[in-house]
């Protein structure tokens, strides 16, 4: 495994970090409980040391099984908490509240990291004047150690929120939506990352885009139909397949975490899965070196401009949404 600091942290953080939500969820209602678990520590074993898991993925109990018995510091845990469910928005002592559910479900006296989840632009400065300074007090009995934030990528496609938080000394580490063709985060997001020495944690880097068979065809089929890509490219075949060859990737999967992994700015590639199969060339993907120069540079100049490209919701999610409005 290869470690990298976190921002300003002081966490030394493994390059691969295993996010427990997404449509896979470590394969929660798909494989049994105990596999879960040993899911999780196949990663652990590997070298992976950042978990990343939340109120609303169900996740938190199967990550406390799964670090049982290890040194607590072994690990980084990163769990967050949504500022507004069904039940309406949280207040600071709802979030404090959540908080404290999220440490029992994990079995654990503190998180490393608490992020409010999701946070949109427009809940931002309610965040900041109500829910923050309760969380702080949080902080300060020892809970968290670092506040952070992750966006809500498919309502917030040109990072309106993150751009905000970048320039918030309060926040240490943020999360954000970058991957191969959807790379708007560099400006507003990774460069003042960097600058201000906020850790960053990379999601979507995959998501179904890269991993559904066909999605990624229609997706630039439809991208085409709207003049935002050449009408050629769409025609094509395999229009990524120009990445997979000898001295390049050695599939799209592989090429997408690469890409993620070997942005400048991008300290943690989050990916998430229900096998372990995925798990291992993950983790063997995200160590390979950066693709080739020429092939990014294609990649950069071909999607360069787009915006809020393969952003789905969870599956959970949007059927839970269909449940409800039918
Ligand atoms: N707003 C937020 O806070 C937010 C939003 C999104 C994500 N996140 C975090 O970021 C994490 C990563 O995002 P993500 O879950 O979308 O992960 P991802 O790694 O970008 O994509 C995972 C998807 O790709 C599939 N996959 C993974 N490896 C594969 C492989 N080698 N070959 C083929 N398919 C593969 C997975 O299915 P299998 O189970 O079949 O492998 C899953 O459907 C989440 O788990 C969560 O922790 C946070």
């Amino acid at each position: 495994m290869h470690y990298t600091s976190l921002g300003k942290t002081g966490l030394k953080v493994s390059v691969a970090g295993l996010g427990c939500g997404g449509n896979s969820r470590i394969g929660l209602g798909r494989i049994p409980e105990a596999e879960s678990i040993a899911l999780v520590r196949t990663a652990i074993d590997l070298g992976v040391n950042f978990i990343d898991t939340a109120e609303n993925y169900e996740t938190e109990p199967i990550v406390g099984k799964a670090i049982k018995g290890l040194p607590r510091d072994s690990v980084v845990i990163s769990t967050k908490s949504l500022l507004g469910s069904g039940a309406g928005p949280k207040s600071g002592a709802d979030m404090a509240a959540a908080l404290d559910a999220s440490l029992k479900k994990l079995d654990t006296d503190y998180v490393d990291i608490f992020h409010l989840h999701g946070l949109s632009p427009n809940a931002y400065d309610r965040a900041m004047g109500e829910v923050v300074p309760a969380l702080l007090r949080e902080k300060e009995k020892g809970k968290f150690r670092h506040l952070a934030v992750s966006e809500t990528g498919p309502r917030d496609t040109e990072h309106k929120m993150l751009e905000r938080a970048v320039d918030e000394p309060l926040f240490d580490v943020v999360m954000l939506a970058f991957h191969m063709m959807n790379q708007n985060a560099r400006r507003p997001v990774l460069e003042k990352a960097r600058a201000n020495r906020i850790g960053t944690l990379c999601m979507f880097a995959v998501r179904n885009i890269f991993s559904r068979p066909g999605l990624l065809a229609t997706t630039i089929a439809a991208l085409a139909a709207e003049g935002k890509l050449p009408p050629e490219l769409a025609r094509e075949k395999n229009p990524l397949g120009f990445l997979v060859h000898a001295a390049g990737a050695q599939s799209i999967v592989d090429a997408a975490y690469r890409f993620a992994r070997h942005e400048p700015g991008i300290d943690v590639v989050l990916f998430g899965t229900g096998s372990v199969d995925h798990l291992r060339s993950n983790i063997a993907s995200i160590l390979r070196p950066p693709l080739p120069a020429g092939d990014v540079a294609r990649l950069n100049k071909m999607f360069g401009h787009l915006v809020g490209v393969g952003l789905d919701l969870p599956d959970h999610v949007t059927a839970g949404k269909l449940a409800a409005k039918s």
